[in-house]
């Protein structure tokens, strides 16, 4: 890529590209993936689980002998896989090292308002917040990462971000692969550009979806290489990308098994020969390797009906190496994969009470842009409803709501398909298109504090793709929360 201009408008760094950005062909798988650590945690006398995470400055050798400045959790990029088992109660101690305000959002947690992260729960710098909660939801691969209004894309892309696992009983009966880092590995996939000592984070003028990088990486390791010891091997992928738009396949196109989406299990495997994963969704997927070979996961142009302005505004042209997989010469053989995995835990709609219109353009939601000091949208407790959820503009788009996990009842006019049937608590949108989504309100009623729903492109979610919900007993209002959170 050539980058030929780089200027500074209103707050945000521009570069202007001239072509679009492969990896493909031209990766050496040099670096053993990093497998983030399991957090350490401690069980008090009354039984709660807890973690500690500390948001900090620091640097990072992506490359050797190059210390890149960067942000983490307990380190200097990410921070370590929070897992904890259905049932049990958490805190987590977040202390704010940084020397800014921020906030820890647990995305795709079922919790209180008052618990969840969002912009309305800011941490200032040098104090520290103490979130409890039981965990209540089906095995999951969740993930937890800042949302200071105005500033998440900065600190995500910074480095803030790391995975949090979720256990259950149903789960850990089905011989699934599950030995985490040998045969179920974390794969956290970001863009990033490295300039210097930096971080870039200029947004391509012209493409007016906030930062998109010029390589990637997994679990912050650039061209890395991960050995398997098995014949199947399970990926949790994370888009955890600030606005890019992947669509994962292996470099000889092999078919893989999908076993999971936002919120845990699918009913039963599907098979895949590509997946698109737009920021913030995830996707557990097994594959199947043979003695001796490597294989790349790769991320291919996006296509798939984004059209021509779409796909130069969301970078859908670019491909990447992702991730080799060397398998040993000789494989521990695996159980075959359950053809039936969990009943489904989301709502059908069919009890639905309301019906509600989400209108997504970058100019904001339902022509409105997020405003901290007012409600857009008031919910009942214990009640179903139904959003249909447009873009209507021309740009590529998604959405995500926090609380709870939702059911694809439509998507772009048709039934969803297999990979978008199970629980989800984003989904991506091309331009012009809708879904028509079923969400159950099952969670604690809190009028004082709202939850979010918005574009997960997070530049798009800072300039204003974001609105406020709160959950009220029948016949409860909703107080307005401050305009500022402090
Ligand atoms: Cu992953 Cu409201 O965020
Ligand atoms: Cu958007």
């Amino acid at each position: 890529v050539v980058t030929l201009v780089t200027a500074i408008a209103a707050g945000v760094t521009w570069t202007w590209s001239a072509a679009d950005v492969s990896t493909v062909g031209s990766t050496e798988f040099t670096r053993p993936l990093r497998i983030p650590p399991v957090a350490e945690s401690t069980v008090d006398s009354t039984g709660t689980r807890v973690f500690a995470l500390d948001m900090r400055t620091g640097t990072t050798e992506f490359e050797p002998g190059r210390a890149t400045e960067t942000w983490g959790f307990n380190g200097g990029y990410l921070g370590p896989t929070v897992r904890a088992a259905r049932g049990e109660r958490v805190r987590v101690q977040v202390r704010n090292q940084l020397p800014e305000a921020s906030t820890v959002h647990w995305h795709g947690m079922h919790l209180p308002a008052a618990m969840d992260g969002g912009p309305h729960q800011m941490v200032d710098p040098g104090a520290s917040w103490t979130p409890e909660w039981t965990v209540d939801q089906p095995a999951s691969t969740l993930w937890y990462h800042p949302h200071p209004h105005g500033a998440t894309e900065d600190h995500v892309r910074r480095g803030l971000a790391g995975m949090f696992l979720i256990d259950d009983a149903p789960s850990a009966r089905l011989s699934l692969p599950n030995t985490y880092g040998v045969d179920d590995i974390p794969v956290i996939v970001q863009d990033l550009r490295l300039r210097g000592r930096r971080l870039d984070g200029a947004h391509t003028i012209f493409r007016d979806i906030g930062f998109l990088g010029d390589r990637t990486m997994v679990n912050g390791t650039l061209s890395p290489y991960q050995e398997v010891g098995d014949e199947l091997v399970r990926l949790r992928v994370l888009n955890a990308s600030t606005a890019r738009i992947y669509t994962f396949a292996f470099d000889d196109a092999r078919s893989f098994a999908m076993i999971g989406s936002d919120g845990g299990l699918l009913e039963r495997p599907t098979t895949l020969d590509h997946l698109r994963l737009s920021p913030g969704e995830r996707a557990e997927i097994v594959v199947r390797v043979r003695p001796g070979e490597r294989t790349v996961l790769r991320s291919e142009k996006l296509q798939a009906g984004l059209g021509f302005w779409s796909n130069r505004f969301s970078g859908g042209d670019d491909t990447f190496d992702v991730l080799e997989l060397r398998a040993a010469t000789t494989l521990r053989p695996s159980d075959a994969l359950p053809q039936a995995l969990v009943p489904p835990s989301i709502p059908d709609g069919t009890d639905s009470v309301t019906d509600r219109r989400f209108d997504l353009t970058l100019a904001g939601i339902n022509g409105e842009r997020m405003d901290m000091g007012r409600i857009d949208t008031i919910v009942t407790r214990g009640t179903t409803e139904t959003w249909v959820v447009r873009n209507v503009d021309g740009m590529p788009h998604n959405f995500h709501v926090h609380d709870v996990q939702f059911r694809v009842l439509e998507y772009g006019g048709s039934p969803p398909p297999p990979e978008l049937s199970g629980a989800k608590d984003t989904i991506f949108l091309p331009p012009n298109t809708a879904t028509t989504l079923a969400l159950r309100f099952d969670g604690p009623a809190d009028p004082t504090t709202p939850y979010m729903y918005h574009c997960h492109l997070l530049w798009h979610e800072e300039v204003g793709m974001m609105g406020q919900f709160t959950v009220v007993e029948p016949g409860q209002q909703a107080e307005t929360p401050p305009r500022h959170a402090h």
